[in-house]
């Protein structure tokens, strides 16, 4: 019976090409790095300048060698980030399950999740597995999620807390991808939300709207939105109707209808009321009808024998991962890492107009009065000089190559 469905997460090429673009980046930096160290050398054993100005080239050269070092750790940082939002019981924590492949987090009928729980893969190897509280040092078993994420135990945190729940890469595909997903208590039993969204959720690449299926999007979600439209421009949204399973088995005659009213009142949501996406092409790619429940339970190995309505849903579910996976990537890529290409290319071109020319120029001058010495440092130089327009040429090919590929990937995402 399962031969509709592959139990494999989806491809995911968009994703890797988020890492491969950040490895390339890394070692753009990290050869900057070492140039500068190299430049460094230079110009403090040159002799050439007298000392004002040899004080003045080496302050310039720390204090690109501390910029280089400074976005080398925010780009270590850099992930694609998915926030998931709607009301209670939904089906939020489910999806995101349903995503890890695991009942992660707590997921139950009720107001369940009770503060904001942001899952991704660690660093740490000697503690791959584990929660963290936000600001504080302490580490907890993946277990005390039960206790600490849920609304339903008196050990629950506030809403206001960020949890970090931290996993090994290999436990699934997005993870190992440096993509970090944030389950956020329901918006319509969350009070002062404002301050939190401001905190965790502005940065998100991605934001899904998980509506039930079963009713109708509401206005506490309508408003929700609203106010993350008018913080960010045009932000990458989506939204799953989840449930799916439910809202299509109690009353099937009704499922085409109910079906087509969720599409209308989302769609004037995306165009009308929030203004993200402009034709109804664009925003009717971004409707999903699924059920969350069912895609972790085929995932996890509890249901062998799915019926064809399962596997319908399921293949909806696999075309959301694959949908967002690839808007995720084409996103992150633009946001996050054109603007540091940019900032290497200024860095590079900065060094080569104040530094290199006048270096090079000088010792030119130099050259006819001392001979040798001065002939070898000159080579030297202006090697180092033909680097840096050589990197800088390289840059300018892969900023218009990354370029190239994100506009691709948006155009296959919208396709
Ligand atoms: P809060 O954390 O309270 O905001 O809720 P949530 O949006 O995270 O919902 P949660 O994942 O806790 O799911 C609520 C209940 O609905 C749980 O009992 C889930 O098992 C169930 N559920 C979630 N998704 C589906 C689905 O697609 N189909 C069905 N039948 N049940 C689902
Ligand atoms: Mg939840």
């Amino acid at each position: 019976a399962s031969s509709l469905i592959s139990l494999r997460s989806s491809s995911s090429s968009g994703l890797s090409e988020f890492v491969d673009a950040k490895i390339e980046l890394q070692d753009i930096y990290q050869d900057l790095d070492k140039f500068i160290s190299s430049l460094m050398i230079t110009v403090e054993g040159s002799n050439l300048l007298d000392e004002a100005e040899e004080q003045q080239q080496m302050e310039q050269l720390r204090c690109f060698s501390s910029k280089v070092q400074a976005i080398e750790k925010v780009m270590s940082r850099d992930r694609m980030k998915v926030a998931f939002f709607g009301r209670t019981s939904n089906g939020k924590s489910a999806v995101i399950n349903a995503l890890l492949h695991d009942r992660i987090l707590p997921s139950a009928m009720g107001h369940t999740t009770s503060c904001f729980c942001l899952v991704q893969a660690t660093a740490d190897e000697e503690d791959p597995e584990h929660v963290r509280v936000e600001q504080e040092n302490l580490h907890l078993e993946l277990g005390a999620l039960k206790e600490l994420a849920s609304a339903h135990s008196p050990r629950a945190m506030k809403p206001s807390t960020l949890l970090h729940v931290n996993m090994p890469r290999s436990r699934c595909r997005l993870l190992d991808y440096d993509v970090v997903l944030l389950d956020t208590p329901g918006v319509d039993v969350t009070a002062q939300l404002d301050d939190c969204l401001d905190r965790y959720c502005m940065d998100a690449d991605v934001f899904i709207l998980v509506l039930n299926a079963e009713s109708t999007i509401s206005r506490v979600e309508q408003q929700f939105f609203k106010d993350v439209a008018s913080k960010l421009s045009r932000p990458n949204l989506f939204i799953l109707n989840n449930r799916w399973d439910m809202a299509s088995s109690q009353e099937p005659e009704m499922e085409l209808q109910v079906r087509d009213q969720h599409i209308e009142r989302c769609l004037k949501l995306l165009i009308e009321d929030l203004g993200v996406y402009s034709t109804v092409e664009q925003a009717r790619r971004r409707i999903y009808h699924v059920s969350a429940l069912e895609a972790l339970q085929l995932r996890n190995g509890c249901n062998q024998n799915p019926t064809v309505p399962t596997q319908e849903r399921y293949l909806e579910f696999q075309r959301f991962e694959t949908d967002f996976s690839n808007c995720l990537a084409h996103s992150a890529l633009k946001t996050k890492f054109e603007q540091h290409l940019l900032s290497a290319l200024d860095i590079l071109a900065q060094l080569e107009a104040t530094l290199i020319g006048p270096l090079t120029s000088k010792l030119g001058q130099l050259l006819k009065e001392t001979g040798e010495e001065a002939n070898k440092l000159y080579a030297e130089i202006n090697d180092q000089g033909l680097r840096v327009v050589q990197r800088k040429e390289e840059l300018e090919d892969q900023v218009e190559k990354l370029c190239e590929e994100a506009q691709a990937m948006g155009q296959q995402v919208l396709r």
